[in-house]
């Protein structure tokens, strides 16, 4: 039997059964020094969800749909995807820099539909890391190839997310008008002027449909002054598609904005989601894609996309470009995934009724037309920082601080409790309707 010495031991590290490695003294002073981040704005406070203990706690923070049981849904049009692609054995490759070019050319489809730029071949697009993802490159896109010092206008209020994404790629973020916060509507004139008055050639980040946070979308009209305002000045635009398919339940018709604006010939980049209208959160699915005036300016556009992206992740995850695909690419799943789509706006439209006659049934005296006319998963709610940390503090309700509430979150077993609590937070005092 072999048999070590105890210096042989100490060289091997070896350490004898039932007794602990010594802890040794790390040489990685620096790391001591470094503060505590803070919590996300959004995800931090599903973070407090899920580690709160309170009996009947209620996630109305992140932006995820859930059934009328509270349940996260899979959608079964994805679910038969899935089987189909366990069914014959897809190999676990990586995938090209650019993403899988079928799944790529139909999630362009879905987005931009029957479209002669696309079927000329000059959208360039990649598959991305979802909508973040994609608004990640297209930061990293516009720092490298615009002029230095153009400024990118956020909404104000914006996903939140999109500040820190679009600084951390080198562009100063400025903010343009859009919700009047006393009729938590669209302050159309507010946005049309700080349009007019940004300098030439600045980049405009607007969100395709079901405005997040807001729930606030222009109408067709407006659409089109604010795509000739645009033009006008030559801005370039940045449009993200997070919630296609949530705003009025049907996709075709919640693209209405892209199409318009690549029919108009702008200066335009898509970042598209496939996480909530597919339900593929995790899967971290989406496209980014850059219109383009001919096939050669497409190419050129490609090759510097993936310059970006191969230093950042090197490919993409394939399982939920393989999805989408596979739904995309069939005329019966994709019909039925059409209809599954329809169903979880509906039911969101449907509680965003309840929301309102509850709060009415409660007493509020408050106006609340905002929660029914508000479209996608969320409603701007016009409650203070203070009400949503009271909503928390005494109805564990989870909100983010700005007033918002994921309506997915909401289901005919918490509704009525939800509306009573809001009701509590806010009677005698202001909110943002008045
Ligand atoms: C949200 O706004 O809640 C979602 O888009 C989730 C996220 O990543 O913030």
């Amino acid at each position: 039997m072999l048999k070590l010495s105890a210096l042989s031991v100490v060289a091997l590290g070896y350490t004898p059964p039932g007794r602990a490695r010594q802890p040794t003294k790390l040489n990685a002073g620096y790391i001591a020094d470094i503060p505590q981040g803070a919590p996300d704005a959004i995800l931090g406070i599903a973070q407090a969800f899920r580690e709160s203990n309170a009996e009947n706690k209620v996630n109305l923070a992140v932006g995820a749909y859930r059934d009328d049981s509270g349940v996260p849904f899979v959608l079964p049009s994805v679910s038969e995807a899935e089987r189909r692609i366990l069914e014959r054995g897809e190999k676990k490759e990586y995938a090209p820099i650019d993403g899988l070019a079928d799944y790529t050319r139909l999630a362009l489809q879905f987005a931009y539909g029957d479209c002669a730029a696309l079927k000329e071949g000059r959208i360039a697009g990649v598959q991305t890391l979802s909508g973040t993802g994609a608004c990640r490159i297209a930061g990293e896109f516009y720092a490298r190839f615009l002029p230095k010092g153009t400024a990118i206008y956020a909404s104000d209020p914006t996903w939140g997310n999109h500040i820190p994404i679009m600084q951390l790629a080198g562009l100063e973020v400025k903010r343009y008008k859009y919700l009047d916060r006393k009729t938590n509507t669209l302050d159309f004139e507010g946005f049309m002027s700080d349009l007019e008055s940004a300098p030439s050639g600045s980049i405009f980040l607007l969100h395709a449909c079901a405005h997040n946070p807001t729930g606030v979308d222009p109408t067709a009209d407006q659409w089109r002054a604010i795509s000739q305002k645009i033009l006008d000045k030559g801005h370039h635009v940045l449009m993200d598609c997070a919630y296609q398919g949530f705003a009025s339940g049907d996709a075709e018709k919640d693209a209405f904005a892209i199409r318009l604006f690549v029919d108009a010939g702008h200066s335009l980049l898509l970042a598209q989601s496939f996480a909530k209208n597919f339900g593929l959160y995790g899967e971290r699915v989406g496209t980014l894609s850059v219109l383009c005036q001919d096939k050669d300016e497409a190419s050129r556009v490609l090759s510097q996309l993936k310059l970006i992206i191969r230093p950042m992740y090197s490919s993409p995850p394939i399982h939920g470009a393989l999805i989408v695909k596979e739904v995309l690419s069939d005329a019966a799943l994709s019909k039925q995934y059409y209809a599954e789509c329809a169903a979880m706006a509906e039911r969101i439209g449907g509680m965003r009724l309840r929301l309102r006659e509850e709060i009415e049934a409660a007493g509020s005296k408050h106006d609340w037309s905002h929660v029914t006319s508000q479209i996608g998963m969320f409603a701007f709610t016009g409650m203070t920082a203070a009400m949503c940390d009271e909503l928390t503090a005494e109805h564990a309700i989870y909100l983010t601080k700005d007033g918002r509430i994921s309506i997915a979150g909401l289901n005919a077993g918490n509704v009525a409790t939800v509306a009573r609590a809001i009701h509590a937070v806010t009677d005698g005092k202001a909110i943002g309707s008045g």
